[in-house]
């Protein structure tokens, strides 16, 4: 797929504030600092669209940002945030659940792990959330480009078998590195053919 065009929308923390028409959006969440704001520059080919930071917690609201003029990316804020205190995580928390549990044009998720990082049960856990309220998901593996070829296999197939401890099959994944643009067309061709199959079914 061609990004022809890549737009901001609007930045709330309220799911009913969110655009109020039925395009399909796929939102990136993760933990804190895994690089979903980074990926969806890569993804949209613009330095800035989405704020990214070396520090923990820059993204605090729910971001659409709209493509090609038909379809949503939605950056969120990440979890396991430690630095902020213990009621402000609850009303992060609050809003994205309810971002998850309300948002009917949601598509999908991609949940964003660290390629360097053991199965976390933050990750797994949300995974498994998102499993029990029948909201379809693919993992993203991202910063790719901080192992070699060897280490990015052995480190899928350790990452499958923990997976296969609970689900019947590995979901859905995609390798990324958003410095290196790894993974940017199996991402958008994934997307785009979702999109195909729902505007075929409209
Ligand atoms: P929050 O908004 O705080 O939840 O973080 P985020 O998940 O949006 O992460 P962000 O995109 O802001 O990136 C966090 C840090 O990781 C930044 O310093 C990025 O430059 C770095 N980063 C992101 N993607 C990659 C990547 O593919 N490779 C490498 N080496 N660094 C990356
Ligand atoms: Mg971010």
């Amino acid at each position: 797929m061609q990004i022809k065009s890549a737009e901001f929308v609007v930045s709330n923390q309220d799911v009913a504030k969110c655009p109020n028409n039925n395009l399909p959006e796929y939102a990136f969440i993760g933990r804190s600092n895994v690089g979903k704001s980074s990926l969806i520059n890569m993804l949209t080919n613009r330095k800035s669209l989405a704020k990214t930071s070396g520090k923990p917690g820059k993204t605090q609201l729910i971001n659409h940002f709209i493509i090609n003029k038909n379809w949503y990316l939605v950056d969120l804020p990440g979890y396991g945030y430690a630095r902020v205190s213990k009621s402000e995580k609850k009303v992060f928390q609050k809003f994205i659940t309810s971002y998850f549990e309300k948002r009917k044009q949601l598509v999908s998720a991609f949940v964003l792990v660290d390629i360097r990082h053991k199965p976390q049960p933050i990750d797994t856990q949300f995974m498994e959330w998102l499993g029990e309220n029948m909201i379809p998901f693919s993992i993203i593996f991202t910063k790719a480009d901080k192992l070699k070829p060897k280490a990015i296999e052995n480190y899928i197939n350790d990452y499958k078998e923990i997976m296969l401890e609970t689900w019947e099959e590995m979901p859905n994944y995609f390798i990324t590195s958003s410095s290196k643009h790894i993974g940017k067309d199996e991402l958008l061709n994934y997307i785009e053919t979702i999109n195909n199959d729902l505007n075929a079914n409209a």
